[in-house]
């Protein structure tokens, strides 16, 4: 398995690769919310804010993952993982975590501090999240699930409050995605 930076020439491969997983695991609905959110991403998400990585075996596109940026008011720099995949055949196997720790390893080579995400704390916390609540991490939108929300610092030591409000990107900034 290799791990890499996405090559925009494989947009079609990705969100299909997402669309198929979501829909697989949470129903055709969901599959095409969440293709119809990385397409966005990939399309109108200034590439400063985004960092988008693959997994491929033989050639094949397996895995997928989404970071993009998050504003503080307080001027940290943050970034949130959503959303990723792995292609359903080849779940259960590790590949998960090591793309979401190769993800992260590079946005600290970038500098980044702070990574957040929004998801299952069973299966984020094997990747150094932990449950965060609002008053200590902002979240851009009101959150439907607030014991999904989670963050890990990429300098080390505790996460201090952050005071004032957060932005998302745009392609996020809807509320049915809270
Ligand atoms: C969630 C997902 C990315 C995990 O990737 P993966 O390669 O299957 O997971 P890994 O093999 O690295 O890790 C497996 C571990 O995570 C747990 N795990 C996997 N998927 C999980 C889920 N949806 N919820 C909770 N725990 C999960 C497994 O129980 C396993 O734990 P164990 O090692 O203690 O047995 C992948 O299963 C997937 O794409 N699922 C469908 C889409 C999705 O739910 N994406 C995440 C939300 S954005």
């Amino acid at each position: 398995m290799e791990l890499s930076i996405y090559n925009p020439s494989n947009v079609k491969e990705i969100e299909q690769l997402f669309i198929q997983t979501f829909s697989d695991s949470e129903g055709q609905s969901e599959g095409e919310t969440i293709g119809h959110l990385v397409r966005d991403f990939m399309n109108s998400t200034d590439s400063n804010n985004l960092y988008c990585f693959v997994a491929k075996e033989n050639e094949q596109i397996i895995a997928s993952i989404f970071f993009t940026r998050m504003i503080f008011e307080s001027g940290i720099s943050a970034f949130i993982l959503a959303p990723v995949a792995v292609h359903t055949d080849h779940q259960g196997k590790g590949i998960g975590q090591k793309l979401i720790n190769f993800g992260l390893n590079t946005l600290k080579e970038n500098g980044v501090e702070l990574a957040v995400t929004y998801g299952d704390p069973n299966f984020y916390s094997k990747v150094g999240f932990t449950v965060m609540t609002e008053k200590v991490v902002p979240a851009p939108l009101k959150l439907e699930y607030p014991e999904g929300w989670l963050a890990q610092s990429l300098v080390g030591g505790e996460i201090e409050p952050i005071t004032g409000k957060s932005h998302c990107v745009e392609a996020l900034n809807k509320p049915e995605l809270w």
